[in-house]
């Protein structure tokens, strides 16, 4: 009879420790084959952990915990690994920019947020952690981002933007073909992704459909980031401005009388407010003087 009992502690023990651990091994995402194999082109040293260990703490710790310490947000299902551990470290250096690039459930997208190099610097700090890992780097040249030039102009027949990418090489000037543009409105918070991203033709031309409803500032201006990204000559970035957006004429946020802006521009409600209860606080006062007075003199 104690047997069996002991028995059913021990299934419903391991049933426990299963269903409690089971979203620290469920992985629901997967990158694809061409991502896999990626190699950093930065070379992953003392320096580049350091300032990846700034922009993971900035960026990631407050899911993922400091890595060793098992402290990451227990509330999210699944979840967030502590990305020290060997489950983590097993990920390809190319699977772990896929999903820091692009998320997965739970795991935001960083695609708009850091630039490739960033995420580099971060999967260098993570790989601190790791005392086997050795690393392979990739072939790519970054001075050859430096030969790319972007021009970007606006095709008002088609609304559009079109997309040029070329090179400066020794040899002369080459179009940039297969490499993916992504288009994007820069805003307070971030930039917003204009339509998806493209391949550049075998001119080096990618052309984006632009939305004619995206408001600007006054005069409809909008300021607009270009990126490019390819094998070679790996990621380039421009910004241009173009007088394609709705004009808008919002009043800055210290322009009207609000509750957040100084006291001249305070609400007259908050002002009334505040003169009846210093009033009234006053009169109180007063009146007790007065009655002080009336009992000394009695
Ligand atoms: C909002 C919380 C959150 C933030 C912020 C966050 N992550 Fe994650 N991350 C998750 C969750 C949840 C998962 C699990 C995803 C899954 O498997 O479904 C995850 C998974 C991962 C994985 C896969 C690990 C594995 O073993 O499968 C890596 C790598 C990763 N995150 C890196 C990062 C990095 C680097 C940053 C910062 C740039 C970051 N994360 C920011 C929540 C977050």
């Amino acid at each position: 009879m104690i047997q069996k009992k002991n028995n059913i502690g021990i299934i419903a023990f391991v049933l426990l420790a299963f269903l409690v651990t089971a979203p620290l091994y469920a992985r629901n995402w997967k990158s694809p084959d061409d991502q896999k194999d990626k190699k950093s082109y930065l070379k992953f040293d003392a320096t580049t952990a350091s300032q990846g260990e700034a922009l993971y703490n900035a960026n990631c710790a407050s899911c993922h915990g400091t890595p060793g310490k098992n402290n990451s947000l227990k509330s999210l299902n699944p979840i967030p690994p502590d990305l020290s551990t060997k489950a983590s470290q097993q990920l390809t250096d190319g699977e772990l920019l896929y999903i820091v690039t692009n998320g997965a459930g739970l795991m935001p997208s960083f695609k708009n947020i850091l630039s490739e190099e960033k995420e580099w610097l971060i999967i260098s700090y993570l790989r601190g952690f790791n005392k086997e890992y050795v690393q392979q780097l990739s072939k790519f040249d970054p001075a050859k981002s430096k030969l790319v030039k972007l021009t970007t102009t606006f095709d008002k027949a088609s609304q559009s933007i079109i997309i040029q990418a070329i090179a400066n090489e020794k040899t002369g000037v080459v179009a940039i073909a297969g490499a993916e543009v992504s288009l994007f409105v820069k805003r307070y918070f971030g930039n917003f992704q204009v339509d998806k991203s493209v391949k550049t033709d075998a001119m080096g031309k990618a052309t984006i459909a632009f939305p004619t409803d995206i408001p600007g500032d006054k005069t409809g201006k909008l300021n607009v980031l270009v990126k490019m990204f390819e094998a070679n000559y790996g990621e380039v970035q421009k910004t241009d401005s173009f007088d394609i957006g709705i004009p808008t004429d919002k009043p800055a946020l210290n322009e009207k009388r609000a509750i957040w802006n100084v006291v001249s521009k305070a609400p007259l409600w908050v002002i009334g407010l505040y003169s009846m209860g210093l009033i009234s606080f006053l009169m109180l006062l007063a009146y007790l003087l007065l009655n002080l007075r009336k009992i000394f003199k009695s």
